[in-house]
């Protein structure tokens, strides 16, 4: 299993770092057999398994029961958790209770916090505490409502300036990696040459040091739209229909049970039974 040293030298050794999301036993151990280098159960899984329109619902009992899932699917890969919405905006106290129960609790390795304004210092508690950081910056899903729909982030040369800080000042308390979502792959590439920790974007482009996507996003399973960003490299939703169909047709039309899939009792006891 490789760890938040390994992924500082991949960046150094330009490897690029796969990273993929999982939210339960049967994700997590395809993600594994698949050799990704770390997995993230994101509190996308609002959206993808609790069918949210956001991942502000998503609760600290939801990522903790997720998590734990997810740990018995991939005992072997770096598992990193999102704390979810507001469990890392109050006290300093209640961040740290909550980021130990995700570590604790789950037997996941890090916490990914989004955004830098207001939870500076409770990153560096965090790390300060012995839980490893991933910051996650650009679009910060938990924040759609300030700002204003889920769109490109740092297009202009302010913004951009603003995500490059904010980059720099969660390296600065301890962050080991930092998420970049949706942002242009020019202001991506500069972030990555700029912070000398590992940048994993999803929809950044091609320069930053990784990449990660959205488990059912890139297998078209239970989602209907995507993201620009998104390559589907399956179609399970096509192939689920398919099964889902044949098996509703064959119960009704009495194909399915058939013989091979019966049991069945000797004749002698059935004399005996019936006599
Ligand atoms: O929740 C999630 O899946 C994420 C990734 C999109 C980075 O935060
Ligand atoms: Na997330």
């Amino acid at each position: 299993m490789k760890s938040t040293k390994d992924f500082l030298e991949m960046k150094n050794q330009r490897k690029k770092i796969v990273m993929l999301t999982a939210y339960d036993y049967p994700s997590a151990k395809q993600a594994e057999q698949a050799d990704v280098d770390m997995i993230l159960v994101g509190d996308s899984l609002g959206n993808v398994v609790l069918g949210y329109d956001s991942t502000i619902y998503v609760t600290m009992e939801d990522m903790i029961h997720h998590a734990k899932a997810v740990k018995r699917g991939a005992c072997n890969t770096f598992i990193v958790v999102d704390m979810p919405f507001m469990s890392c905006h109050l006290s300093i106290r209640d961040t740290l209770l909550n980021g130990a129960r995700i570590i604790q609790e789950t037997g996941a390795h890090a916490v990914k916090v989004e955004g830098a304004d207001g939870v500076l210092s409770h990153i560096e508690a965090l790390v300060k505490a012995g839980i490893p950081v991933v910051s996650h910056l650009g679009l910060t899903p938990q924040s759609v409502g300030v700002l204003g729909g889920y769109k490109v982030q740092g297009k202009d040369a302010q913004a951009a300036r603003k995500i490059v800080e904010d980059a720099k000042r969660c390296q600065e308390v301890g962050a080991f990696a930092i998420t970049l979502e949706c942002v242009p792959k020019q202001l991506a590439e500069e972030i990555t040459s700029l912070v000398s920790i590992p940048t994993i974007g999803i929809g950044a482009g091609v320069h930053t040091d990784g990449q990660v996507l959205v488990y059912h996003d890139i297998l078209t399973y239970g989602v209907e739209r995507v993201s620009k960003f998104v390559k589907p490299y399956a179609n399970v939703n096509k192939q689920i229909t398919e099964g889902l169909l044949a098996y509703v047709d064959e119960v009704r039309s009495g194909l399915f049970p058939d013989d091979q899939h019966s049991f069945t009792m000797k004749e002698e006891e059935l004399m005996t039974l019936y006599g």
